[in-house]
């Protein structure tokens, strides 16, 4: 059924493990995601942003969802606005039956977030509809607004109580050195990060669920795979998986990967292309690339998120 994180949270909490938000654009990306999670007995977060819903218009991608949700009544989905970016966004979503929406107040002031993250608080709890916040700020590419390296800022442990406290949200997202998109560490880097301020605050906000954002791994072998078949993306570098499980044992409860969805999409129907042009059939190469999204998410729940099973 169609449920909101609340439960999903606690258990994987209490497990030790976490649940992954995928984001959801098209067809062939839902029944890939939702096939593995049925595999896998796992619940699951689609996660719809700004520009999702731009492109595929929000009754669209609803109407998937709940095609998705009659072919598999026994599953666990939350549908979740990913990054919302005002009040009105996010009373939209709730308007239309998300169960879960964000709040990304991290690139305004303090006041401000506490103070947005609070009206939107205000609005889905009376709905039964949970809010996530962020606080703190992720390098990286997020829909148009490209924050540089030098302006991410962790989150701050002290600040991190303080904002739960005020604002009444249901889950927070912290910066703790991941970054949104295929760039994340420099190539000739170790990627790092910053677990202990992790601990420290799970530590302050014990049975508070965390969320973790740009977490993809940017696996080598689609970069490798893109870049073989035309592709330009060199230097690509995401997060290691090991370090993902780890996070999930320190209250992190949602990990949010859409980056290794893209490029197993992209490396795919890039190979279908090169090895077979004289092919014109939409399905030729867009079955391929549902089944490296089925592929990518059954990896991920098995091997990083631990959530099968549950
Ligand atoms: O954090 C952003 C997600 O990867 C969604 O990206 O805003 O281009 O849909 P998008
Ligand atoms: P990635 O770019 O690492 O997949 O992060 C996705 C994300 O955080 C969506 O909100
Ligand atoms: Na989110
Ligand atoms: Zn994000």
């Amino acid at each position: 059924p169609l449920v909101t994180t609340k439960e999903m949270f606690k258990k994987a909490y209490e497990g030790g493990y976490a649940v992954g938000a995928f984001n959801v654009n098209n067809m062939e990306i839902i029944q890939g995601i939702v096939k593995a999670a049925a595999e896998t007995k796992s619940p699951v977060i689609l996660q719809v942003s700004a520009g999702a819903r731009k492109y595929a218009s929000p009754v669209y991608l609803k109407k998937l969802v709940e095609a998705a949700l009659i072919e598999h009544p026994e599953l666990d989905i939350a549908l979740h606005l990913d990054h919302g970016e005002d009040f009105e966004i996010c009373k939209a979503c709730i308007d239309d039956g998300f169960t879960s929406v964000m709040i990304d107040g991290s690139h305004l002031s303090y006041e401000e977030n506490v103070a947005l993250t609070k009206q939107v608080v205000e609005y889905a709890h009376p709905r039964g509809v949970v809010v996530e916040a962020e606080l703190g700020r992720l390098a990286g590419v997020e829909d148009a607004v490209n924050v540089s390296a030098e302006d991410a800022t962790y989150t701050d442990p002290d600040q991190a109580v303080d904002f739960v406290k005020r604002t009444g949200c249901d889950s927070l997202a912290i910066a703790i050195g991941t970054s949104h998109g295929a760039y994340k560490f420099a190539a000739d880097s170790d990627p790092k990060i910053d677990i202990e301020r992790l601990k420290k605050i799970s530590n302050l906000i014990p049975d508070f669920p965390l969320v973790l954002h740009g977490a993809s791994s940017v696996i080598p072998e689609y970069v490798a795979m893109c870049n073989a078949f035309g592709g330009d993306l060199k230097d690509a570098k995401g997060c290691p998986e090991p370090m993902l499980r780890e996070a999930a044992q320190y209250g992190v409860c949602k990990i949010n990967i859409d980056s290794d969805l893209r490029l197993a999409m992209t490396g795919v129907i890039r190979k279908e292309f090169a090895e077979n042009p004289s092919n014109f059939d939409p399905r030729k190469y867009l079955g391929p690339a549902r089944d490296a999204i089925y592929g990518m998410v059954k990896h991920k729940i098995l091997n990083v998120l631990g959530s099968n099973e549950k």
